[in-house]
């Protein structure tokens, strides 16, 4: 099983760019092109929020647009710049994103289980995991207590370093809140994030946290607590996580755009290297 994060698409009504700068529906179509490539081709995609830019419909339905082109089922998650009811009414067919509330669901993947959180808190950029959402998760953790899952949410339960993302992260007791609920649970083999737009990972009691960068633009890598906010234009990237059976998740980072190779490993004797 091989399941494809991509994060923070960020997508505009047509014709616009993210910051008057950036061309996010085309850089969503050109990663696309390489999940397309990819071989064996993951099994489902999961969206980990920013979805679009405003929230409004005409992004919205701009985002269906370019989606169309996956050929697998792809799971979309809330962030703080989505709108859950523009969201749903876009994506009717969806039933898993549910009528009302908190976007939250399930997803059985064969040997794990995907299991969507909702981080967000509007009108605020920062998250918020309340007492409600922790409940359902932790029902739906004792549902199939044997079964490992991969937790995916919007806003990382951590704080990450880079002082103006942390603003607008999940407050305190609530990271402290997840961090309890995941002691009890062992099986959360891995809580995948989005919001950050950076690769970064930390340990989480028994379980491991990863953010994933986007496939537009990256927050720029700055530990300066006083870092103005800015983004870059470097390499935009997807994770792949891969079951591998008696292993467990193995995730890699894999760049979107082309790149010279692959050149097989030779030896100048044109042996090939063991
Ligand atoms: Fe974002
Ligand atoms: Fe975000």
């Amino acid at each position: 099983m091989i399941l494809c994060q991509i994060s923070d698409l960020h997508i505009k009504r047509k014709g616009a760019l993210a910051y008057q700068r950036v061309d996010t529906a085309d850089a969503l179509r050109r990663c696309l092109r390489a999940v397309a490539r990819l071989r064996p081709a993951p099994d489902a995609v999961v969206v980990t929020g920013d979805l679009v830019d405003m929230g409004d419909a005409q992004e919205y339905a701009h985002l269906r647009e370019i989606l169309a082109e996956l050929a697998m089922p792809c799971y979309l998650l809330v962030g703080n710049h989505d709108h859950r009811e523009a969201l749903r009414q876009a994506f009717p067919e969806h039933a898993w994103l549910g009528r009302e509330g908190f976007v939250q669901y399930a997803v059985d993947l064969g040997p794990c289980r995907l299991l969507a959180l909702d981080t967000q808190d509007p009108p605020h950029s920062g998250g918020r995991l309340c007492a409600q959402r922790l409940q359902w998760l932790e029902r739906e953790l004792g549902r199939e207590p044997a079964k490992p899952v991969i937790l995916a949410m919007h806003h990382p339960p951590f704080v990450t370093g880079i002082g103006h993302m942390d603003r607008i992260g999940l407050p305190q007791e609530d990271r402290q809140g997840l961090a309890e609920l995941v002691a009890r649970h062992p099986q959360i083999e891995r809580i995948v994030c989005g919001h950050l737009h950076r690769p970064i990972q930390r340990r989480f009691g028994a379980s491991v946290v990863s953010t994933c960068p986007a496939p537009a633009h990256q927050v720029a890598f700055d530990l300066d607590p006083e870092a103005v906010p800015a983004f870059r234009l470097e390499p935009p990237s997807m994770q792949l996580h891969a079951w591998i059976d008696g292993e467990g998740l193995v995730s890699h980072q894999v760049v979107i755009e082309d790149y010279p190779g692959p050149y097989p490993f030779f030896e100048s004797d044109g042996s090939l290297i063991d």
